[in-house]
């Protein structure tokens, strides 16, 4: 039983990338912290940035047979973009809750859409790397009651 994390461009430079949008974090702190939350809830843990399309598709294909039961996703300027990433999501059929650093909502309204919202378990933004965190925590409760 796994969550799998996955992260899309530009999040590799986590930690220096316009800090008064994306916070100080590192991607490997934001990770450390999810994967020491997975696994004290008994869950596995994996996670994939990529600044590629196509390699995202092709891990949320392998997500269908490799133990994943939730995905949490920061599909970052794909959210705005990709009607493939969305449709892999569909594909699969794993429920996902979308999480981003900044609040997009308040910001140019190019990133008022997302491809991805109205598939998605829920939404979070604008929580900064604690976004991901109550994410996590959220996901755990699902598969903890889907387990009971
Ligand atoms: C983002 C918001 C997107 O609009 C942007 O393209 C990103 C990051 C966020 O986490 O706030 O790269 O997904």
């Amino acid at each position: 039983r796994k969550i799998l994390v996955l992260n899309g461009p530009n999040l590799n430079l986590l930690g220096t990338r316009e800090p008064e949008h994306y916070g100080r974090d590192t991607l490997d702190t934001i990770n450390v912290r999810l994967a020491a939350q997975a696994q004290a809830a008994g869950y596995g843990y994996d996670t994939l940035q990529s600044n590629a399309e196509h390699v995202l598709i092709d891990r949320v294909h392998a997500a269908r047979t490799d133990g994943t039961e939730f995905v949490l996703i920061n599909p970052a300027a794909f959210t705005h973009t990709s009607v493939a990433l969305r449709d892999a999501l569909a594909g699969v059929q794993l429920p996902f809750i979308e999480v981003h650093l900044s609040n997009v909502h308040a910001r140019e309204a190019f990133r008022h859409h997302s491809y991805f919202s109205d598939l998605a378990v829920g939404v979070i933004c604008g929580l900064g790397a604690h976004g991901y965190e109550l994410a996590m925590a959220h996901a755990i409760r699902l598969l903890d009651a889907k387990a009971a």
